[in-house]
């Protein structure tokens, strides 16, 4: 303080601005990148870390303090406490373990499932009115556990989905047609997983249609195209999985742009993992968490766009429902 003199008569301070806190559970690979990612878009006030390796821990938090030279000022705390999260606006969850090669996303749950019984319960109590955004895999079915474990009302329980299927999509789909993916829409949905839907009407390039502009002109799409950038989608996280042993940079952008319009409440669309009962024929009874395209705020899912679905993208999407419900009931939840 000794370095500097106030102004005579400075003017009181303008009452602070609503200070964002997002904490952010697991520092592995994913966490460590969304925390990154967090830091250079300046999306919040202040970032608590949290991991059950201490010493993994610290050293991740200094990393970044280190950084404070060329960051917007960020408060970094960290401890394997969960009284660090207190009052946070948002809790990312990364914590768990990650898919082996030739493991499935639905290998995992058991495994995180038991996490998530220590995780979610001091996450809730300590930031009763927060925001919850899933990540860990299976990120729909864990979605759904911390719904059940942490007692908050659906809009504010919501998993990463296809959001991330979504930018894949949209990657291949700029590639094919040589244009920038930021001006290509197009949606997958359902499971953020081998059952992912990709919805083909919604696919849009600079606001064009592109399925229904094509037949309007007679021009033959190669269906099998399609296709083969659907499993190009769904092959994705296999491929690099297979390269680098984990997925991380695209996940932590995709987790970015959920939590900037969900905290600077942009009421922008994201396909995100959200309570699916009751949308397309998706029984009541079946309370499963799916990707469906929705409109976030600072409310979490403000609420969900009625897109137009075929019967085939219906049909796969309840399909989609009954796996995970199936899974979810032998959970005991
Ligand atoms: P990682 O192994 O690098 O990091 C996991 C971290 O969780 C470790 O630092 C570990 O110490 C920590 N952890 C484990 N148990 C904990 C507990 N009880 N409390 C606090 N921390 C705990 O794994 P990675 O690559 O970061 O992946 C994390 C999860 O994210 C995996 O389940 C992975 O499948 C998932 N993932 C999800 C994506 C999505 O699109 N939804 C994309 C990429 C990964
Ligand atoms: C993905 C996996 C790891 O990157 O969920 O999509």
């Amino acid at each position: 303080r000794a370095f500097f003199r106030p102004l005579q008569q400075a003017a009181p301070p303008s009452p602070t601005k609503r200070q964002i806190k997002i904490s952010v559970i697991g520092t592995g690979n994913v966490g460590m990148a969304i925390a990154q990612t967090i830091l250079t878009q300046d999306l919040a006030d202040e970032l608590a870390l949290v991991d059950a390796k201490p010493d993994k821990l610290r050293g991740e938090m200094l990393d970044l303090q280190h950084a404070a030279a060329f960051l917007p000022r960020t408060k970094i705390c960290a401890s394997p406490d969960y009284a660090v999260t207190a009052a946070s606006d948002l809790c990312i969850i990364t914590a768990g373990a990650r898919q082996i090669a030739g493991e499935s996303r639905l290998d995992l749950v058991q495994r995180n499932l038991a996490l998530f019984r220590e995780i979610v319960p001091p996450l809730a109590r300590y930031s009763p009115d927060a925001l919850l955004l899933v990540v860990s895999n299976p990120v729909d079915v864990l979605t759904y556990i911390a719904w059940k474990l942490s007692g908050f009302p659906p809009n504010r329980v919501i998993g990463s989905g296809t959001n991330l299927d979504s930018s894949r999509f949209r990657f291949l789909l700029a590639d094919h047609l040589e244009v920038n993916a930021q001006d290509v829409q197009a949606y997958m949905v359902g499971e953020h997983g081998d059952s992912s839907v990709a919805l083909w009407s919604s696919i849009s390039v600079g606001g064009v249609p592109v399925l229904s502009s094509l037949e309007k002109h007679q021009i033959a799409y190669e269906a099998e195209v399609l296709e083969s950038i659907r499993k190009a989608v769904v092959g994705s996280a296999y491929e690099v999985i297979r390269l680098k042993g984990y997925t991380s940079w695209a996940i932590g952008y995709s987790v970015a742009s959920l939590a900037r319009s969900l905290l600077r409440d942009q009421h922008r669309i994201h396909p995100v993992s959200l309570l699916a009962k009751g949308f397309y024929g998706i029984p009541d009874d079946h309370e499963v968490f799916l990707s469906l395209p929705a409109r976030l705020g600072r409310g979490g899912v403000l609420s969900v766009a009625n897109v137009q679905l075929t019967d085939e993208e219906s049909n796969r999407l309840r399909s989609s429902a009954h796996t995970l419900w199936e899974i979810q009931r032998q959970l005991g939840i």
